[in-house]
């Protein structure tokens, strides 16, 4: 049996009083020594208390963790480890149960109908956020003067993890950084070894425990272009003004507007839950405040809704679409993919807001190349399905700087686009918003009521007035009212 005899940051983060608790960083930094003599002590300190100890996977957890668990463990504590039900017993009545959280249904199934004083996850960037929400519902015994928690492990990653723990200080939460030359029971000569093999930035990572380098194969942005722009002093805020606007979507999304002034970006304006017409009126403030801005807004789902609404209150609105077809077809799925990596180009020359959501964001962004060889950006859904945030500012900052091959024409453009046998692929939400309306109806406001081919026939001789194309330094600025199909009519 090991003797654990507790180094200074192990014992700082026994002590900690959070609910979730994250000891990271380097291998072999004592990570599981901690976790696995937590709950011995809390097993020892309260009789009858029920500890889960836990892993992604059973396999990878029965191989290490448990191992560790059993080198630390005094035998004459135990009254019987069974080993076919997965737990320990403890003379004083105290259990600590084990379980793979990912692929054994049965054992998740178990988990879900269980409680515990105290749970404890080791390497827990292996498992999901969902995993990680589900089982903090089950953390609900409580014993007199001491307060349930949550431990886990982990070695430096760019997922969810970093977003709850490292970037944002969340309530009730606290990230002790792990280290492993302050593991003083490591082999001598452990950490030269390592060093000799591993390259720079990779020693770092696994040796160091920065969290700052780690850098996924499929990242868009690049950690160090990230950090650089967030401190860029040299970016100019003389230049054209632009708004990027990303529309919430769900509950716990938010609504951003990114102001991008020459090479800076700001937020002026982040909001959660307000109803559209809500957002509407603090996009239009954000205008008035501004003059000659162009603004650009992602009209997909509610955005829609919000859109119009400005529109119909006499702003210029440009849609931004990221499902339409990128300027490079040939390398990038769509437009979003394009614009994603048209802002990791230009993080070289931009100042952006230092901001830790958005840090979070854009380190948690990935790409794929899929089968047919084309780029394409990690969705909101997806990303969420991984726990992290929806990147609602990193949207608003990539709609900001989108410059190639946005919408050339904005919203209320479309019965002018049909009257002119220009093609125009509606979006799906389009489409169904389409059935019961007229386009007339739809894009410019409440002049022309009719049929769409009522519209088309009254436009079909109007030549179309078309907006510059591209770059935020061109196109016409949301102050200026555009004329109505009627107006460009009768001139
Ligand atoms: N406080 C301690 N007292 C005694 N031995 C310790 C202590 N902390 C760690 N060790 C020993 O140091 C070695 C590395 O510790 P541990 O396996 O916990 O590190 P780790 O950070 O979990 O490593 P990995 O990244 O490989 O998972 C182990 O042999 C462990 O028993
Ligand atoms: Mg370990």
């Amino acid at each position: 049996m090991k003797t654990y005899k507790p180094f200074a940051k192990q014992k700082k983060a026994h002590n900690s009083k959070a609910l979730y608790v994250l000891y990271g960083g380097s291998i072999g930094s004592g990570k599981t020594a901690w976790l696995c003599n937590s709950a011995i002590m809390h097993a020892v300190k309260y009789p009858s208390a029920r500890i889960l100890l836990c892993r992604h996977q059973l396999v990878s957890f029965k191989r290490s963790t448990l191992q560790t668990l059993l080198e630390f463990l005094p035998s004459d504590l135990v009254r019987r480890h069974h080993k076919s039900e997965h737990y320990i017993q403890f003379r004083n009545g105290s259990k600590i149960f084990y379980s793979g959280l990912g692929s054994e249904t049965g054992d998740l199934d178990k988990l879900k109908s269980s409680e515990y004083s105290l749970i404890c996850i080791d390497q827990v960037e292996e498992t999901t956020s969902a995993h990680f929400l589900m089982l903090v519902s089950r953390l609900r015994i409580h014993f007199k003067g001491y307060k349930n928690q949550l431990l886990a492990t982990a070695n430096p990653d760019s997922g969810w993890i970093r977003a709850r723990w490292v970037d944002t200080r969340k309530p009730d939460h606290e990230f002790i950084q792990a280290v492993c030359a302050e593991n003083i029971f490591l082999p001598a000569g452990y950490e030269e070894r390592m060093r000799q093999v591993y390259p720079e930035d990779m020693a770092r990572v696994l040796l160091d425990g920065d969290w700052d380098l780690i850098q996924d194969a499929a990242s868009v942005f690049k950690y160090s272009d990230i950090e650089r722009a967030m401190i860029n002093e040299k970016a100019s805020d003389k230049g054209p003004l632009c708004f990027g606007v990303d529309i919430a979507r769900y509950g716990t999304s938010e609504s951003v507007i990114c102001k991008l002034a020459g090479s800076v970006c700001t937020f002026p304006d982040i909001f959660g839950k307000v109803s559209l017409m809500e957002t509407a009126g603090k996009i239009v403030q954000a205008i008035d405040r501004n003059k000659e801005v162009k603004v650009k807004c992602d009209m997909v789902g509610l955005g829609a809704g919000t859109g119009d609404r400005c529109i119909e209150l006499g702003y210029n609105i440009y849609e931004y679409r990221g499902s339409a077809k990128a300027d490079d077809p040939k390398k990038f799925k769509n437009k979003r993919a394009q614009d994603y990596f048209n802002l990791a180009s230009l993080l070289k020359t931009l100042k952006i807001p230092n901001d830790p959501k958005l840090r979070s964001e854009m380190v948690g962004m990935r790409y794929f190349i899929l089968s047919d060889g084309l780029i394409q950006c990690e969705s909101k859904d997806s990303m969420s399905k991984r726990g992290l945030p929806s990147p609602d500012r990193l949207d608003a900052l990539v709609i900001a700087c989108s410059g190639e091959g946005e919408s050339e024409y904005s919203r209320d453009d479309r019965p002018f686009l049909v009257s002119l046998g220009i093609e125009y692929e509606p979006t799906k939400e389009e489409l169904d918003r389409d059935e019961n309306e007229s386009w007339a109806q739809m894009g410019s406001g409440p002049t022309i009521i009719g049929s769409r081919d009522v519209v088309r026939e009254a436009l079909s001789e109007v030549r179309v007035k078309k907006y510059p194309n591209s770059g935020h330094s061109m196109g016409m600025a949301a102050t200026k009212k555009k004329k109505s199909p009627r107006e460009l009519h009768s001139e």
